[in-house]
């Protein structure tokens, strides 16, 4: 278990040809790294993951061969990019053809200044060579990337104008895999950024550095980095770590790895409760589920993140492990107040374990102020069984955005326990609930505002359930 020799070169395939970066700080963006390059399709418009001016295509393995997916070089650190293979719009055009996805936003009329366009393109080409899909393009893959100018329904028209991808280089690249991301130690003035491939490299980097900063998909850290000038001297990337990456479902929980982007997630849990599949839309967009984890977003114990609202409904619990030990505890023990948890220096998330069986019935509500891409003013998950006489046997009602912490509001579930649904009853879980909630008002919503919206959530679930059940 020794240290990989360190370099000063990141050393990627971009467009089809190896590239070769020298001396590139830690934090600066593949963004800037390409447009240095001379590859000025890409652009910065936010910096932040919002706008999706910057987007590019990364190889992505799946079973039998390989994905492009469409993710944000201003959040993707430069040695992020070691080992990847990248494309950018400019190689996208084969044999001096243009590509369908431009050819068919320049007959929609779908761009007018151009500064969104190669973002979008970026995007569509990605959807058209998705996989799984079948069908038209689906305007929604195109969410992430934002237009000031043209107005989106002839960028939709665009998108539903496509099918199936033509034959050519693109297609046939989608049956090879990509080349696994390996071992990587690269420092930059006196920065460092290392990328093990084992669990025990991970855990020994932090036991010999306590500074050291996990980097997992980059979309919080990004944004830090980008918009907030925070620097870490050692950042250790747990992206090539396989135990971090497992995902498995056995018949007493379903088990997902800290580190396992949400599309990946969603490519592999068959069957996963309606709650899962209402939360996924609702995180961010696609290009930034193409990067961020479950562990990600639990680490930074945000009370508006919404990963837990969704994992504390389902009772999850968190394998965490460091040099020292290892434990799983609860989600409900994890977080110890604003934006902190019981993680220590060095430990990390491993998995979020949940146990089966999985709940009858669960929701996932997002309140923010835009419906999609959006973050959450209050996020609710619940999940509830009845027995055969529709009495409540067990409830779990798990709230964001409502107190200092993501929190499971035990009185309420208490509340409705071995009774059936009704006016009554309803009325017995929102007082339970205005007791126990304790909101912070912001800019996004009053502390009443967000109590009034929990209550009302509360009835909601109530009686979509009912409709559900009858
Ligand atoms: C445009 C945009 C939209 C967003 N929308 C949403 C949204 O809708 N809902 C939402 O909840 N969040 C949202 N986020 C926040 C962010 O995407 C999530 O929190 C994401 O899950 C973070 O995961 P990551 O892998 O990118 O974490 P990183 O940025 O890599 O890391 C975040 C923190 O977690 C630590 N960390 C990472 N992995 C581990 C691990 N396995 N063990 C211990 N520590 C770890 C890192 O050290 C760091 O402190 C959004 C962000 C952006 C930029
Ligand atoms: S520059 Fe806006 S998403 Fe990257
Ligand atoms: S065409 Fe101008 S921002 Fe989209």
């Amino acid at each position: 278990m020794t240290a990989e020799p360190i370099t000063n070169s990141i050393q990627f395939l971009l467009n089809g040809q190896p590239a070769s970066i020298e001396n590139a700080g830690t934090q600066t963006t593949l963004l800037d790294v390409l447009r240095d390059y001379g590859l000025t399709g890409a652009k910065e418009g936010c910096a932040e993951g919002e706008c999706g001016a910057c987007m590019v295509l990364d190889v992505a393995a799946r079973e039998g061969g390989c994905r492009y997916q469409a993710i944000n070089s201003c959040l993707m650190l430069a040695p992020m990019a070691g080992g990847r293979e990248i494309y950018t719009v400019e190689a996208l055009a084969e044999n001096g053809e243009l590509a369908e996805a431009q050819r068919a936003m320049a007959a929609a009329g779908g761009s007018q200044c151009g500064y969104c366009t190669p973002g979008f393109v970026v995007s569509l080409f990605a959807e058209q060579y998705r996989p799984e899909r079948t069908g038209s393009c689906d305007p929604h893959a195109l969410a992430g990337n934002l237009c000031r100018c043209t107005g989106y329904r002839p960028i939709g028209d665009a998108a539903r104008s496509l099918g199936a991808p033509p034959p050519g280089y693109f297609r046939d690249r989608l049956s090879q895999p990509p080349q696994p991301l390996l071992n990587f130690n690269y420092q930059s003035d006196g920065q460092q950024f290392e990328r093990p491939t084992t669990l025990a490299r991970c855990l020994s980097i932090a036991a010999e550095d306590p500074q050291v900063r996990w980097i997992a998909g980059a979309t919080d850290l990004g944004v830090e980095s980008n918009l907030r000038f925070r620097r870490w001297p050692h950042l250790v990337s747990l992206e090539a770590v396989p135990d971090l990456r497992e995902f498995s479902d056995t018949a007493e929980y379903v088990g997902i790895g800290g580190a396992l982007p949400l599309t990946d997630i969603a490519l592999q849990w068959q069957n996963a409760p309606g709650i899962f599949g209402q939360w996924l839309p609702l995180f961010a967009s696609p290009p930034l589920r193409n990067s961020a984890t479950l562990g990600g977003n639990l680490a930074t114990a945000s009370p508006i993140g919404d990963g837990a609202p969704m994992l504390l409904a389902l009772d999850a619990s968190v394998r965490l492990t460091s040099a020292r030990a290892a434990r799983t505890i609860p989600l409900t023990s994890f977080f110890t107040g604003y934006r902190h948890s019981v993680l220590e220096p060095g430990e990390l998330i491993v998995a979020i374990e949940i146990p089966k069986p999985l709940p009858a019935y669960s929701r996932f509500y997002k309140v923010a102020k835009r419906r999609m891409d959006d973050i959450s003013t209050v996020a609710a998950g619940f999940a509830a069984d009845l027995d055969l006489n529709g009495r409540v046997t067990r409830a779990r009602f798990a709230f964001g955005g409502v107190a200092a912490t993501p929190l499971r509001i035990y009185a309420a579930e208490e509340a409705i326990l071995g009774e059936r649904w009704n006016k009554a009853t309803i009325k017995r879980v929102q007082s339970a609930l205005e007791n126990a909630l304790n909101p912070i008002g912001d800019h996004r919503g009053s502390a009443e505002y967000r109590r009034e919206i929990a209550n009302s959530l509360i009835e909601k679930f109530c009686w979509e359930y009912q409709e559900a059940a009858a």
